[in-house]
């Protein structure tokens, strides 16, 4: 552990255009295409993280204690399997409890880079790591993790590179940017490398649904907030109850799709624009992409990469696999 009171230097690495000019317009665009859309990815404001902690406390909402359950079990053998001195990448700017498990069990890791475009949300993960895993040099990268990054060089040489990316976020990308992402692992992991990834499983559509349609309202509060975030940071004036959160199973596809729905026709204000809803008009927020393992194996072979082991609960609800490349095509983008 640190002494207290000792105070902690991270040097941020920038890698990416951090200003997020990008979401006024993303959401001019989404909110003028025909149907309308807006990118999952703004849900994730301080409000936003914070339901979706909320949401994890859901008793419907089992992805997180499932996935929890499966490191916590599992984590010595994980750890064999990943092989020692391992850097840690991951994507997103860690998963609190998550990354903590996954590096308690690591056989003396060398070092941990969460790559993400946030600063403030970095910076918060790496100082409560850092108090805990002394002997782990912390290398936060400040980034969007969807492109290809340089990774930092830790003090202590790394065997392997291992990327984490758990809690079923690949499951949020559409088909195409998954496969995408994959490719960038491919690259990133270096030939000893392996990624270790949560995905969720299909089960039952009713069980899926109520995972996202918890009784207490906590995941539609989530949704709406992403309005409530227009207003706050675009100047828009969507009325939130004018609104409500729907989400369904389609089977075909395999995926929760999310839509906030408008309750009456209205038109609202984005900067200079006026948008019109029609009552019962839709526009999609979210996918949560559900996978059977062999769908998922044949996905990762088209990113060149192969499911070395898998971990999954007693029920086969979550799955933590393990990838590396494979003999297939290599990484093509
Ligand atoms: C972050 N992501 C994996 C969650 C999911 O399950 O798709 C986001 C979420 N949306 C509604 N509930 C949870």
């Amino acid at each position: 552990m640190k002494p207290p009171g000792r105070p902690l230097h991270f040097e941020y690495r920038t890698d990416a255009d951090t200003n997020g000019g990008g979401m006024a317009a993303d959401v001019r665009r989404g909110l003028q295409s025909d149907p309308k859309r807006l990118p999952s990815k703004y849900f994730y404001d301080a409000r936003g993280s914070d339901l979706f902690e909320q949401i994890c406390a859901q008793p419907e909402y089992y992805l997180t204690r499932v996935e929890l359950g499966i490191l916590r079990r599992h984590g010595p053998d994980l750890a064999r399997a990943i092989g020692e001195r391992a850097m840690l990448v991951e994507y997103g700017s860690g998963s609190g409890v998550k990354t903590r498990l996954l590096l308690e069990a690591l056989i003396d890791p060398v070092a941990y880079v969460p790559v993400e475009i946030s600063a403030s949300a970095l910076k918060q993960s790496v100082e409560q790591l850092a108090a805990r895993f002394d002997q782990v040099q912390m290398l936060p990268l400040c980034a969007d993790f969807n492109t290809r990054v340089a990774l930092p060089t830790p003090r202590r040489e790394p065997r392997s590179v291992l990327i984490f990316f758990p809690g079923s976020t690949l499951g949020n990308f559409e088909q195409t940017e998954a496969l995408q992402l994959l490719r960038v692992m491919h690259d990133e992991m270096g030939a000893q490398g392996a990624a270790l990834i949560g995905i969720d499983l299909k089960k039952d559509p009713a069980v899926l649904e109520a995972a996202y349609n918890d009784a207490a309202g906590v995941t539609a509060a989530f949704t709406l907030n992403l309005l409530g975030r227009l207003n706050r940071e675009l100047g828009a004036d969507f009325d939130l109850s004018q609104f409500v959160h729907r989400a369904r199973y389609n089977a075909q596809a395999g995926r929760i799709e999310t839509h906030i729905v408008s309750r009456v026709d209205q038109q609202v204000r984005l900067q200079q624009a006026r948008i019109e809803f029609a009552t019962c008009e839709k526009m999609l927020v979210e996918y949560s992409c559900k996978y059977s393992l062999p769908e998922f194996d044949a996905m990762a072979s088209r990113a060149g990469l192969q499911v070395t082991r898998t971990w999954t609960d007693d029920d086969q609800r979550f799955a933590l696999l393990l990838l590396r490349r494979g003999a297939g095509p290599a990484s093509t983008a």
